[in-house]
């Protein structure tokens, strides 16, 4: 049988400073669903990348007196070195400055032409430079500020073309219609309210008062609006319209691929209805699923320059490792829903989680095989203590919801159950007693049993938390002495797969935090940030 595509996507970040842990959280959790896919046996694409042309970029540039393209190239390389620091699997990393980009995009927008699905007109608006946003009167109200970000926005006038948005309506509609389009719901129920609902203005797609974009062939005073140029990443990175479609044809059109973008509550809007209508001009397929995740805030709100308030994702991962950091991410803050970093919460979360459950579980199980059985793993038995059926029944389960959910893109109900497989098998333990077992000669199966069951839900919780935790899962297989031609996901469902494995416990895994000093010390990085 063909394999089954999965195209995933971050948007293209805008490059300007230090990336905050905003960032990393998107491209982060983009990366957990990626590696979750190809783990289960999917032929994934995985893609990231940099927005860098608009007026925001060519003001930038020019305050620090070079030229726009100068500018971008260096500051990309912020955004590329976290994303090897945080262990990003991407697949390819594009620069809407990249040739293979501007020629898709003014293809596109040649299109767009030819369908007449936009005209010549004059723009009249507010603009706000910072957002790349057009807003009308009563959206910056009397005192002119942006519904977005809150900043002053700025009087423009100018000749644009304006792509007509309602005439691929009627299609917009139906697939406003899927279940799972946009999720979660509330995000979808928002885009009807405050913008279909309400009418749909037409949108300004190019600009003529400044010259740092991609220009429009058919009439080069003219370059294309930032989000016309950024939406088109995800399909000038597959190649299309290029020489070698091969991608394209494989993760776009191909009706087995499954095609997700991940994307920031603000920029909702921009993918759900404008990016489907440009789909449609181009004659193509609509992404299966826009999955609209919550904003990370501090304990003042949005994480901003001017309030202190960033987080650098650095000092975490130099500290604690990039595997806390990602758990953090995954799991502490519920996909789909905003979230609070406090140092707080991260350090307990670590704490609780990974060292007192999960570290815990890998150093009593593997130090009691060394003790009792030399470090060979007893064969795994059924039927022999009563609380060992219910341990096999919870794999079960765990592994059924534990597929479901990271499908449906549930991935921190997906991690949570990985987890309370983890503290189940912390308190049979407890049930079991197995320092009490090894006295008595009669209980020798009964010890076994034991032993391999944990050994059993240590490599398998390792498995379900593989795609978080991508430095310490291999840090486990080496202590089970697993090769990598034997470390599939299928022995998740192969009760015999660690019968007479030697192991060895090695260090531990993650060392105990100090909750009073760390979180001062979180506290001290927290301000000196960019
Ligand atoms: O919007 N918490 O780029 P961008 C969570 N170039 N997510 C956050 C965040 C926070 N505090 N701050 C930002 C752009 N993000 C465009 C995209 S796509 C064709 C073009 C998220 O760098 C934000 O929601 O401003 C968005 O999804 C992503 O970071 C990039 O934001
Ligand atoms: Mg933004």
């Amino acid at each position: 049988m063909e394999k089954k595509c999965f195209y995933i996507t971050t948007p293209i970040y805008y490059p300007s400073g230090n990336p905050h842990i905003g960032h990393a959280y998107c491209s982060t959790l983009a990366d957990i669903l990626a590696r979750y896919k190809r783990m289960v046996g999917y032929d994934v694409f995985f893609l990231t990348g940099t927005d860098e042309h608009g007026l925001k970029i060519e003001k930038n540039a020019k305050k620090e007196g070079v030229e726009p393209k100068e500018y971008v190239d260096r500051i990309v390389e912020n955004f590329k070195k976290l994303w090897v620091e945080l262990k990003l699997s991407n697949d390819d990393f594009i620069r809407t400055t990249d040739e293979r980009h501007i020629k898709c995009v003014q293809s596109c927008f040649s299109t767009f032409v030819k369908n007449n699905d936009v005209k010549l007109g004059k723009y009249e608006g507010w603009y706000c430079v910072p957002c790349e946003s057009f807003w009308t009167d009563t959206q910056v109200g009397e005192e002119h500020i942006c519904p977005d970000c809150g900043r002053v926005v700025e009087k423009a006038t100018e000749e644009c073309y304006f792509f007509d948005t309602k005439k691929y309506l009627p299609q917009l509609n139906k697939l406003f219609d899927e279940e799972k389009f946009i999720t979660p719901v509330n995000k979808k129920n928002e885009m009807i309210n405050t913008f279909i609902k309400p009418g749909l203005e037409d949108l300004c797609v190019s600009r003529t008062s400044f010259t740092w974009g991609v220009p429009i062939l058919e009439n080069p005073k003219h370059v294309a609006y930032v989000w016309v140029d950024a939406l088109i990443n995800y399909i000038s990175a597959l190649g299309y319209r290029s020489e070698d479609e091969t991608l394209f044809k494989k993760f776009w059109e191909n009706p087995n691929s499954e095609i997700v973008h991940l994307v920031g509550a603000d920029i909702n809007r921009f993918h759900t209805i404008y990016w489907p209508e440009f789909l449609f001009s181009l004659g193509l397929r609509t992404p299966s699923r826009v999955f609209v995740h919550g904003l990370l805030m501090t304990k003042d709100g949005k994480m901003s320059k001017s309030k202190g308030n960033v987080i650098s994702p650095y000092p975490l991962i130099e500290r604690y490792g990039v595997d806390a950091l990602r758990y953090y991410l995954a799991r502490e803050i519920v996909f789909g829903n905003d979230g609070q970093f406090t140092p707080e919460q991260f350090i307990e979360r670590i704490n609780a989680d990974l060292v007192n459950s999960y570290g815990n579980l890998v150093s009593r199980t593997i130090s009691m095989i060394e003790k009792y059985f030399g470090g060979v793993t007893p064969e795994y038995l059924k039927n022999v203590n009563k609380e060992d059926d219910e341990i096999d029944q919870l794999i079960d389960i765990t592994l059924k919801k534990y597929i479901e959910e990271f499908d449906d893109l549930k991935v921190t109900e997906a991690i949570t159950d990985a987890m309370n497989l983890v503290s189940r098998a912390n308190k049979y333990i407890e049930e079991t007693t197995p320092w009490v077992l090894v006295k008595d000669e009669t209980k020798t199966d009964n010890l076994k049993s034991v032993l391999a069951h944990l050994a059993r839900v240590l490599f398998v919780s390792t498995k379900l938390l593989e795609p978080v935790l991508v430095e310490k899962s291999t840090e486990v297989y080496k202590k089970l002495n697993l090769t990598a031609e034997e470390n599939t996901f299928e022995n998740v469902y192969n009760e015999h797969f660690l019968d007479d494995k030697q192991v060895e416990k090695g260090e531990n895994l993650f060392p105990r935090l100090n909750v009073n000093e760390e979180i001062e010390y979180i506290k001290s990085v927290m301000v000196k940030v960019l």
